[in-house]
């Protein structure tokens, strides 16, 4: 299976959605889990994109529910058809200043409403200067993945943060390599049998993308900027296929 994921952050409105469903020409193989992250407030447009898409959103608070004004609830999220939920995508860990710890509660909720959690990991350009990617990778995946349900499915997204949004994507065979890290520690957390899914996440486009499906030993990958064109999205997809 081959999981091709968009992330439309913080990009559409209605005009955009109903755009894209509109020029949208997506018809994946079986074998391909195509997804899109919305922003929550939007699901109710969900339905249009179910013939081609699963259907997720990009954050869920950490706590079940309860006092926490203007907080969305993983079971709020599944209540309103959400099938997965992007957790730790480095824009939260900078902007809303979460941590591995929280990230980690976040996972749990989402797990708890058997949705998929596909957990954002990568490292700064600092630190992929300095050449301690791995040990960040590592540490991330320890402290997010500690005490997760081990029976239930988790994605992995490994997302430079120097390669998202910048058009500057990391190299094929760079990938590949730190994909193979990625899967053999979260071996080593969740067991040796447990079925590691990993995705390349920055700056995929449809001139990339070919070359990272070819390559980079990912199982997929998560798509910010070029999913908001269906056209680009559908050529992503095509390319994995
Ligand atoms: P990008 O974003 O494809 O625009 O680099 C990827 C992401 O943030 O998930």
């Amino acid at each position: 299976m081959k999981y091709i994921l968009a992330n439309w952050k913080m990009n559409v409105k209605k005009d955009d959605i109903l755009a894209f469903i509109k020029k949208s020409k997506i018809k994946p193989k079986k074998t391909t889990y195509v997804g899109i992250a919305m922003p929550t407030i939007y699901m109710g447009y969900a339905e249009k994109l179910r013939k081609y898409s699963h259907i997720g959103v990009q954050d869920v608070c950490e706590y079940t529910n309860g006092a926490y004004t203007g907080c969305i609830s993983a079971q709020m999220a599944k209540d309103v058809g959400a099938e997965f939920c992007l957790v730790g995508h480095s824009e939260r860990r900078t902007h809303c200043n979460e941590s591995n710890a929280k990230i980690c509660e976040k996972i749990k909720r989402v797990q708890e409403q058997n949705m998929i959690p596909v957990l954002c990991i990568g490292e700064s350009a600092e630190e992929y200067k300095d050449g301690t990617t791995n040990q960040v990778l590592a540490k991330q995946l320890a402290e997010c993945l500690e005490g997760v349900d081990k029976y239930s499915q988790i994605i992995v997204a490994y997302e430079p943060v120097w390669a998202i949004g910048t058009g500057e994507s990391a190299n094929v065979y760079k990938i590949a390599e730190i994909v193979e890290f990625i899967k053999e520690q979260i071996k080593n957390i969740l067991g040796e049998s447990y079925p590691a899914i990993v995705l390349y996440g920055g700056s995929v486009n449809p001139e990339n993308c070919a070359n990272i499906a070819r390559h980079s030993r990912a199982d997929g990958v998560l798509v910010g900027g070029a999913s908001l064109d269906s056209e680009k999205f559908n050529a992503i997809i095509k390319s994995f296929e």
